[in-house]
């Protein structure tokens, strides 16, 4: 089972890459310096918006593997159990399940882990941070979404930032604590804020793909992340 990539990382989504140049678009960020490449899993269901499942994933494992990257599938998906190991054998790293989605978390983070995979917990911008309370105790990473899930491209909820430094208190009940991840609309007005509310996983899309120069944007960002965090 691989480690979560220790320190601060900017993690592209590949979500707002161009579909028919996937691998192309993670070597590029990879090349670029990514360790983390985020990878958006949806049903058309928990969320109306579908995007791609296993398959994607296997596309892109041998490239992100190979480059020493790291998988992060982000599962905005109903009864994500009946999938994980699909998702598992496909390559991913870590799979990070809503609170959402799952009555019987703590099984359902069990059996990510005993498929070889971190396991990852995240919460809707309405869902009390709270919610998370008790998964902190066992996941291996804390995602804080930042925008409702479905789509790319949407504007960071100010509320975030409080919520952020709430989940860093839950995560830093253990030594060393799993990281504190975010996800949506982050870009360059909004990383430093995030990163300095304790985000250490700080999730990109558009920011970077919509960019000609996917690697440039990404480099962009980790600096201003490196800047806020001094
Ligand atoms: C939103 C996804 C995000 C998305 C972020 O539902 O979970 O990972 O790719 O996109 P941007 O960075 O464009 O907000
Ligand atoms: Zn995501």
């Amino acid at each position: 089972m691989r480690e979560w990539p220790d320190g601060v990382h900017v993690a592209p989504s590949i979500l707002a890459a161009d579909f028919g140049r996937m691998r192309d678009q993670a070597r590029e960020v990879l090349d670029a310096g990514a360790s983390v490449i985020h990878i958006d899993v949806m049903d058309g269901h928990f969320v109306p918006v579908i995007t791609f499942g296993p398959a994607m994933v296997a596309a892109l494992a041998g490239t992100i593997h190979e480059r020493g990257g790291f998988a992060d599938v982000h599962l905005m998906v109903e009864e994500p159990e009946r999938h994980l190991e699909q998702f598992a054998a496909a390559g991913a790293d870590s799979m990070t399940v809503h609170v959402e989605t799952c009555p019987h978390l703590h099984r359902t983070i069990e059996t990510i882990h005993e498929l070889g995979c971190r396991a990852g917990v995240t919460l809707n911008p309405a869902t009390p941070v709270d919610a998370l309370d008790e998964a902190a105790r066992y996941a291996d990473v804390l995602l804080c979404m930042s925008v409702n899930p479905g789509w790319g491209g949407q504007r960071f909820i100010p509320a975030t930032l409080d919520r952020l430094r709430r989940i860093r208190v839950l995560a830093a009940r253990r030594e060393p604590g799993p990281p504190v991840e975010v996800d949506g609309g982050i870009g360059s007005a909004t990383i430093a804020d995030a990163a300095a509310a304790g985000a250490e996983v700080l999730v990109a899309g558009s920011a970077i793909f919509s960019d000609p120069a996917p690697g440039e944007a990404y480099r962009r960002l980790a600096d201003a992340v490196a800047a806020a965090r001094v």
